[in-house]
């Protein structure tokens, strides 16, 4: 059955989806109206051409390659602090989902020289969970299907299927998929 006249919203929601609006299906018209304002109207992050929540900064959209759905994430996730330096690349694979206040960096300043850049890429795999807060540094790689707990900061290789948490992020489980 594709529609529920009793429940409108759910109606709609599935007509988006027949209509590949999965966007507007999954983050409330409120959140993207207001982002818009924000972007096109105040140009707070301007050049990103996806819907951004309007406190999060996203820098180097261009050097960003984005599985499709985690252009929704991108919408609902406040706070997030992402920034691709040109010459590096972010890749995050579908599904992935970020929470509130993920900072994602792809240079470091030389230690003693300010003035350079150390540039290093950083690879975000399919269905990851950056929690609360968390911080990935440059060059490291995380892979499918992990889980990253709040607060920790990504200094290392993350392998797949694991939680990861801590200063710096370290697996203490591995996750079963099925
Ligand atoms: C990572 C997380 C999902 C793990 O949950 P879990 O599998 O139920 O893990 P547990 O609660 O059993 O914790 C296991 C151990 O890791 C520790 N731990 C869990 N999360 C941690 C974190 N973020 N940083 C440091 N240690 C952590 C626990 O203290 C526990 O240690 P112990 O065995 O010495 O007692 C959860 O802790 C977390 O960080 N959630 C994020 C919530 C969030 O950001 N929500 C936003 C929604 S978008």
């Amino acid at each position: 059955m594709i529609f529920h006249f009793k429940y409108p919203r759910k109606a709609l929601r599935k007509l988006l989806f027949l209509l590949n609006k999965p966007i507007l299906a999954r983050v409330p018209p409120s959140i993207l109206f207001t982002n818009w304002i924000f972007q096109r109207l105040l140009g707070i992050n301007r050049s990103v051409p996806i819907s951004v929540h309007y406190t999060s900064r996203i820098k180097g959209y261009k050097n960003m390659q984005l599985g499709d759905s985690v252009k929704y994430s991108f919408a609902v996730s406040a706070s997030a602090n992402i920034v691709v330096s040109d010459g590096t690349k972010l890749e995050v694979g579908e599904n992935t989902i970020f929470a509130q206040n993920v900072c994602i960096r792809t240079s470091n300043h030389d230690l003693i020289d300010r003035t350079k850049y150390h540039k290093k890429s950083v690879k975000i795999g399919r269905n990851v969970w950056l929690a609360h807060g968390v911080v990935v540094l440059p060059g490291v790689s995380i892979g499918d299907n992990s889980t990253i707990g709040a607060n920790s900061v990504v200094s290392r290789d993350i392998p797949p299927n694991v939680v990861a948490v801590g200063i710096p992020a370290k697996p203490i489980k591995t996750i079963t998929v099925k």
